[in-house]
């Protein structure tokens, strides 16, 4: 019988790889092991045809017959046997730009895993598919196996988002576990992250929240038809993030997550990425280790929320493998969803003006009044306090004092926050976190919603003086 499970006769999808590394190896590797099952399910053959790399002789064993080498991947796009180039290569310009165009240029098909690329270029890479009638998929950029480009530009297109936010850096998320169950400090959690291969030598990109801020890019040009852009986006990372603050937030009923947040609020976009204190039975606080989770906020519905693994050679190859066989079944989709000279601006959020409860851990020195001119200094801009946490020990010069506020302006927390460290009863200048109150107050344990429960003896204002 004649199905949909029966290979056509058209000619192969014939596809170039450029970059052999943690993703291209996995690539080539999973189009070989599962050939028959990827080929059955997209209704066609797959074939590698060529690759491109720097070092030939590290791929030797990867180059088998039929498979042509070439030094410079920006080869591979002219070939006319090539139907699609594959670009493994990461950094937002040079031999991945430029593979990348030319391959558009020609008229053939782009699948990358490169966020920085997308998140830079990806309006005028989209302008060129767009005149060319190729197809640029970046499925594999953001969230590795968690199929969210998907869901974003097809499965959620007909709804309107408000928000997405989302735990997109394994390798933070990691530390920020390891930290958490083991009470390791940041160095050591990111050592072990490095001797693991979760983390990069030079691991700025990641612990700083550069990666996150490319993804959240991404994620929100999809959400809101708005052109990819990293710049606008607030980024603080996890350098800060000690295993007292993990032991705090969850006294206070929190987990501390790395979030990327992109959300449409009455006073315009805001997007974000930082640590942030989350409810301690959300999906999110529940994402550990290298797993990435993100949070889809459509109009009055409940969250979708997806969790799987974002990294590594094996994950991200999913994705690749799985823009692969979309385009073998002939799928056309515009790149962010509707056609790039329509994605437009939405005004951005002033930072200064967004509402959030502050977790704040500072040092004070154990003196009588100490908290008083800090709660003096919150009067002035009414910054209202929900909880305090104050251990003392006979002996110690200092102590640590946490404090969770209530919903205050970011401008005026920051204006306490500076006044606040020039104290001379303050050892050290404060961290400070925001909190992500749940979206909805009482729910059960449905993994499609984030939830909270007030931990015992929060809820009431306090008063410090
Ligand atoms: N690793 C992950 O878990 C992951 C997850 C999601 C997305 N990504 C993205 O996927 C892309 C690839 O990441 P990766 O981890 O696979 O990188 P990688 O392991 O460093 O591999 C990079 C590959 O690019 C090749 N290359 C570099 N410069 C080249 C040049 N000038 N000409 C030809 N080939 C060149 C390298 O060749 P040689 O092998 O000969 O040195 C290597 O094979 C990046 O954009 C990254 O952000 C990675």
């Amino acid at each position: 019988m004649l199905g949909r499970y029966v290979l056509t006769t058209k000619h192969p999808l014939r596809i170039a790889i450029a970059g052999l590394g943690t993703v291209g190896s996995a690539t080539l590797d999973m189009l070989e092991k599962n050939r028959d099952l990827i080929c059955q399910r997209a209704g066609r053959n797959l074939q590698v045809v060529a690759v491109a790399a720097r070092d030939k002789t590290k791929h030797l064993q990867k180059i088998k017959n039929g498979i042509q080498w070439f030094d410079n991947a920006c080869d591979l796009a002219p070939l006319p046997t090539v139907d699609v180039v594959v670009v493994l290569i990461g950094g937002d310009d040079g031999i991945a730009l430029k593979t990348t165009e030319t391959a558009l240029r020609n008229g053939k098909s782009v699948v990358t895993a490169n966020k920085a690329l997308m998140a830079t270029h990806g309006v005028r890479l989209s302008e060129i598919a767009e005149e060319t009638g190729a197809q640029l998929m970046f499925e594999a950029a953001v969230a590795g196996e968690i199929p969210v480009i998907k869901t974003l530009r097809e499965a959620s297109a007909g709804d309107r988002i408000t928000s997405v936010q989302g735990i997109l850096n394994g390798t933070c998320n990691y530390i920020l576990t390891r930290i958490g169950e083991d009470g390791l400090t940041f160095e050591e959690a990111l050592k072990e992250a490095q001797n693991k291969g979760f983390a990069e030598a030079e691991p700025s990109l990641d612990v700083d929240g550069h990666d996150t801020a490319h993804k959240l890019a991404l994620l929100a040009a999809l959400a809101f038809g708005i052109p990819p852009s990293f710049n606008d986006v607030s980024v603080e990372g996890i350098r800060n993030v000690s295993s007292l603050d993990i032991h705090f937030a969850n006294e206070l009923g929190y987990k501390i997550k790395l979030l990327g947040t992109a959300r449409l609020t009455d006073r315009g976009l805001e997007k974000y990425v930082g640590p942030c204190l989350v409810p301690k039975h959300s999906v999110l606080a529940n994402t550990n280790d290298v797993l990435n989770a993100v949070s889809i906020q459509i109009d009055t519905l409940d969250p979708i929320t997806l969790t799987g693994r974002g990294a590594g050679g094996k994950p991200t190859a999913s994705a690749v493998v799985a823009d692969l066989m979309d385009l073998a079944r002939g799928s056309s989709v515009l790149p962010f969803g509707i056609p790039a000279a329509m994605l437009k601006n939405v005004s951005p959020a002033l930072c200064e003006e967004k509402l959030s409860s502050w977790y704040i851990r500072m040092r004070v020195f154990d003196k009588p009044g100490a908290l008083t001119s800090v709660s003096t200094i919150f009067s002035q801009k009414s910054i209202s306090i929900e909880s305090v946490i104050q251990r003392g020990q006979p002996g110690l010069e200092s102590v640590p004092v946490i404090i969770k506020t209530h919903e205050v302006s970011e401008s005026a927390m920051r204006w306490a926050l500076a006044k606040i460290s020039k104290l001379e009863t303050i050892q050290e200048t404060p961290c400070a976190f925001r909190v992500e109150e749940p979206a909805h107050e009482d729910c059960p344990d449905s993994p499609n919603r984030m939830c909270q429960r007030a931990p015992e003896g929060m809820g009431k204002p306090f008063n410090l003086g």
